[in-house]
């Protein structure tokens, strides 16, 4: 039988993933290509819904794609991708759009997040669509699971919902896929404001953790990261979500279980042990930095890579679609 299949996806709208990203995601993604069909894409053209400049768009989007081979995609064992590269997700995202409720789209609290920053009114269309072209990604690959962090639960029951009503619909099309959530790493929090999650778009510069960040400034901001109030180094998510939060991040690291850092820590204080997580990430992040910088002083051997992807990713799109097009009643193309 074959492998159980997998496809998740990230935006390039920054020149750094974060460490939520990589926690909270791309990491499970590396797991999972052993025991899985993997495909993973750049979502470019979910980036385009915040209108990027060409320039930023083209870089973010090879940054992205080095990040996540940095990372240890393995471009022989998961198909990598970049989104716009595979025509079909923006045929299917309209033939999903035209079975969405307004009503359940307009319900997606992601949208009402984003929007409510540009004003209801000017916030784009793209916006609004962005979780049924989300949709279209996954469907379109048939995906069993999706790796993805806590924020994406609500987008993911679209999906399903609309892989539902699809197959009632025309008649069986669609896998319906289901998420993939790591409860310990779902939600990693901003360093300066641990209940909210760790983002791009909203966390201080002194709040994320970049990939990318060189070992000085990154352990500075560990060191002043907000703890709580006492001094003793326990998981207690209500009441020291600062600290709670830095012994996840210590925990998924090291693979020791947090009651054992615990023990560890006991009578000696914050200081020792924020030292210890800060040495800790700079550690698991240099090799995927260094990995990154090398693969991003050969453009054309990334090209060659993501096209590659491109390729593999294109057969699969194609499958679906003719079974899509069949379905829903098109007909055949001359
Ligand atoms: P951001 O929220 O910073 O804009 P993205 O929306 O591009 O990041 O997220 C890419 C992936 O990383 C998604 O699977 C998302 O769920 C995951 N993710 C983002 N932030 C976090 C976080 N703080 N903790 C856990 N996972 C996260
Ligand atoms: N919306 C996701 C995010 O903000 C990115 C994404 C786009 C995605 N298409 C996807 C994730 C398909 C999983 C599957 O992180």
């Amino acid at each position: 039988m074959a492998s159980p299949r997998v496809l998740s996806g990230i935006q390039p709208t920054g020149d750094s993933f974060h460490l939520g990203n990589y926690l909270g995601a791309v990491r499970q993604w590396v797991a999972l290509q052993e025991t899985h069909d993997a495909f993973y894409f750049i979502a470019d053209l979910h980036a385009i819904t915040v209108n990027p400049s060409p320039a930023e768009l083209r870089r973010r989007t090879r940054v992205s794609a080095a990040q996540l081979f940095g990372a240890g995609i393995d471009p022989e064992r998961s198909t990598l991708f970049v989104q716009s590269h595979v025509r079909e997700h923006s045929e299917l995202a309209w033939i999903l759009m035209c079975n969405t409720g307004m009503g359940e789209a307009a319900r997606m609290t992601q949208f009402k997040d984003k929007s409510a920053k540009y004003g209801e009114t000017s916030a784009g269309v793209g916006l609004f669509t962005y979780p049924i072209l989300q949709a279209a990604d996954i469907l379109m690959y048939q995906a069993d699971y999706v790796p993805v962090g806590g924020d994406q639960k609500q987008h993911l029951e679209l999906t399903r919902d609309l892989a539902q009503r699809f197959n009632a619909r025309y008649g069986e099309t669609f896998n319906v896929p289901a998420p993939y959530i790591l409860k310990e790493v779902e939600k990693i929090g901003d360093l300066q404001e641990p209940l909210a999650k760790m983002s791009k778009s909203s966390s201080s510069p002194q709040g994320i953790i970049e990939v990318m960040e060189e070992p000085g400034p990154l352990r500075k901001k560990i060191m002043r990261a907000v703890t709580d109030t006492g001094s003793e180094v326990v998981a207690d998510p209500e009441n020291k979500p600062g600290v709670t939060n830095l012994l996840r991040i210590q925990s998924v690291f090291t693979g020791t279980p947090i009651p054992e850092l615990e023990a560890r820590y006991a009578g000696l204080g914050y200081g020792a042990f924020k030292k210890d997580v800060a040495e800790v990430v700079i550690e698991a992040l240099a090799p995927i930095r260094e990995r990154t910088e090398k693969l991003l002083t050969n453009e054309a051997e990334l090209d060659r890579l993501l096209a590659a992807g491109a390729a593999r990713a294109s057969a699969v799109a194609r499958e679906t679609m003719e079974l899509v097009r069949d379905h829903i009643g098109f007909l055949p193309k001359p």
